[in-house]
């Protein structure tokens, strides 16, 4: 790989060259942490005939997870303790509401407020003066990171701008948005979202919701379910069934992703995670892009020089994140080891174990209260600017 110079230079040249001739515009990380620009269309429709939001199946054809369950018990149980299984859920029924039924924070001279009553959510703002209140609908988030709060008022989908953090365990200012308090109370109450918002947001914590064409939350499967990665199942489950009957089996009418190329793999998720061609067209910048998992490991050279470490190198989509940080030490051996029969990639000189807490940093994103690992593999120099936009 060390005598590939030529390959990796030109590679490197390339990249330069989209980030420098990607405008730098200022923005608001609101826009970036939780909330889409407007007018993003969902990701094209891909010449494999399925992509993760693609969104033309017609609802008809997805059966929801229990039908997968099935057949496919293991996976299905496993499955449903991941945080993608619990990407949204109504607001009443969020754990972090139901520890704690009662929360307040105060911004300035605003009092916000959620208070879980009778199976309601309900939120509110004071000045002191006037209050604005509603009834919360969505949670979105399991909670890695944090659970923002979705509501309807005057005929639009609005997100809180107080929202719970686990690592703080109370309601802080919601990400993107700047601590300080607004001039308005309608300001401190809500972001409004444009209907093209309401609909990239939904559609990428949930299944289904854009089918035939078409956003209709009354379609909605919640969560990141087997469909939102698979595909709708019902051809599949009826060509199954059909074989358990003895008919012969003909196909199996599914996408498995694991047959992808690496590089399509990388857009698979990064329909929804980010992958660089979104990062450019959305024109994402700087630290912001850290949590965008597909375009910061496209970064890495290990991406670069090899072609092949993909999101399933080191996450199994159907569980739960791992949290111990030794487990991913396997994955990076898998190619920086002597050991290894399939050796492509050089080995450390300073440690055999626990590589992603030095070359994977967690980094902290901007008018957030939390941190998160930047996928941008590499040696960490000190005074790193974690979130470089200009690796090389
Ligand atoms: C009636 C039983 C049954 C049900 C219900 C079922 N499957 Fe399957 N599934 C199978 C069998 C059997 C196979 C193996 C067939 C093969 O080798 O391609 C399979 C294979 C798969 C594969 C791998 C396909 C490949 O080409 O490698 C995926 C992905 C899959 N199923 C997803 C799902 C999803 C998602 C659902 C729910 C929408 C579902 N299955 C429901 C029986 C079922
Ligand atoms: C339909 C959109 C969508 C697709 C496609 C998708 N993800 Fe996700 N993913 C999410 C959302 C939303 C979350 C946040 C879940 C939460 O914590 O609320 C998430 C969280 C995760 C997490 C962290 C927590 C967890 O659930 O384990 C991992 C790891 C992950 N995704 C990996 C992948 C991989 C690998 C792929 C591709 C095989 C993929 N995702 C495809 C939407 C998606
Ligand atoms: C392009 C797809 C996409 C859109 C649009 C989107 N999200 Fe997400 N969201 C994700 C993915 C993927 C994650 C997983 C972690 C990450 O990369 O930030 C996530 C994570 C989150 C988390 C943290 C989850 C956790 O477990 O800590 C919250 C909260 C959240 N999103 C809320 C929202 C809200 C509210 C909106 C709309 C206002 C929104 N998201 C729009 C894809 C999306
Ligand atoms: C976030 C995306 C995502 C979700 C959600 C998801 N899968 Fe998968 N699935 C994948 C990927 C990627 C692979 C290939 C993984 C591999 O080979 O390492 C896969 C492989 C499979 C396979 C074939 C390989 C095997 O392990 O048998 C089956 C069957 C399957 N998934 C069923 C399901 C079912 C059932 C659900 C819901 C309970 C589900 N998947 C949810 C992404 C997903
Ligand atoms: C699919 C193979 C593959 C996997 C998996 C992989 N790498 Fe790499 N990595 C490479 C290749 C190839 C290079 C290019 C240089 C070389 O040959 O070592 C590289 C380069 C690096 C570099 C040097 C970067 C620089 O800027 O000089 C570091 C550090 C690194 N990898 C760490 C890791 C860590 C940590 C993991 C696990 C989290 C990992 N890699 C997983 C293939 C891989
Ligand atoms: C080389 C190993 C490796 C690869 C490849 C990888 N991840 Fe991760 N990922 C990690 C580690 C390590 C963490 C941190 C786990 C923790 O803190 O508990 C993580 C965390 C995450 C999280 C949780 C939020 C965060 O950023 O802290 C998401 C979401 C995620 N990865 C998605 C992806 C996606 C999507 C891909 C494919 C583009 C991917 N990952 C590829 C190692 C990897
Ligand atoms: C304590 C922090 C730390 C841990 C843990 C660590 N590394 Fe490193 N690694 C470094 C530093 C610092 C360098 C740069 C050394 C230098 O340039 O002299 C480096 C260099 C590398 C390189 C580049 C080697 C080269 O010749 O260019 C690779 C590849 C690498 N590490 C992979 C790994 C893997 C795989 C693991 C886990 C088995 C790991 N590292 C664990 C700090 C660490």
């Amino acid at each position: 790989m060390r005598g590939n110079v030529g390959a990796r230079s030109w590679l490197k040249w390339l990249l330069a060259v989209t980030v420098a001739f990607s405008p730098a515009l200022p923005r608001l990380c609101a826009q970036m942490v939780m909330r889409p620009q407007s007018g993003i269309a969902p990701a094209p429709a891909h010449p494999k005939g399925w992509w993760p939001r693609e969104g033309s199946p017609p609802r008809s054809a997805y059966t929801g997870p229990t039908v997968c369950a099935e057949c496919h018990r293991t996976i299905y149980e496993e499955w449903k303790t991941s945080q993608m299984a619990h990407a949204i859920k109504p607001a009443a029924e969020s754990k972090f509401l139901i520890a704690h039924p009662n929360m307040v924070l105060k911004r300035g001279r605003y009092i916000y407020k959620i208070e879980l009553r009778q199976g309601q959510a309900l939120y509110s703002v004071t000045d002191g003066q006037r209050t604005l209140s509603a009834p919360l609908v969505w949670a979105f988030g399991d909670g890695v990171v944090g659970q923002a709060f979705v509501f309807f008022f005057h005929g639009a989908y609005e997100e809180a701008e107080a929202a719970f953090y686990p690592n703080l365990d109370r309601l802080a200012v919601v990400a993107g948005v700047n601590r300080a308090p607004p001039p308005s109370l309608v300001e401190a109450f809500g972001i409004p979202s444009d209907a093209v918002g309401a609909r990239e947001c939904v559609s990428c914590h949930t299944t289904a919701v854009v089918s035939g064409g078409q956003f209709r939350i009354s379609s909605v499967i919640l969560g990141v379910t087997c469909e939102a990665c698979h595909g709708p199942g019902a051809r599949h489950v009826a060509a199954m069934q059909a074989v358990q009957r003895g008919a012969p089996f003909e196909g199996s009418f599914i996408l498995n992703p694991a047959k992808l190329a690496a590089p399509d793999l990388e857009s698979f998720c990064g329909a929804c995670h980010r992958s660089t061609e979104l990062v450019v067209r959305e024109r994402l910048h700087g630290l912001d892009t850290v949590h965008y998992e597909p375009y910061r490991l496209e970064m890495s050279e290990c991406w670069i020089m090899s072609q092949k470490i993909t999101c399933i190198t080191c996450h199994d989509p159907h569980k739960p994140l791992a949290s111990n940080l030794t487990a991913y030490d396997a994955a990076c051996l898998s190619c920086h080891s002597h050991s290894e029969a399939g050796f492509s990639g050089e080995v450390c000189p300073v440690a055999t174990r626990d590589c992603v807490t030095c070359h994977m940093p967690k980094c902290h994103l901007p008018l957030s209260p939390f941190s998160m690992s930047d996928h941008f593999i590499r040696i960490v120099r000190s005074g790193d600017p974690c979130g470089s936009l200009h690796p090389f």
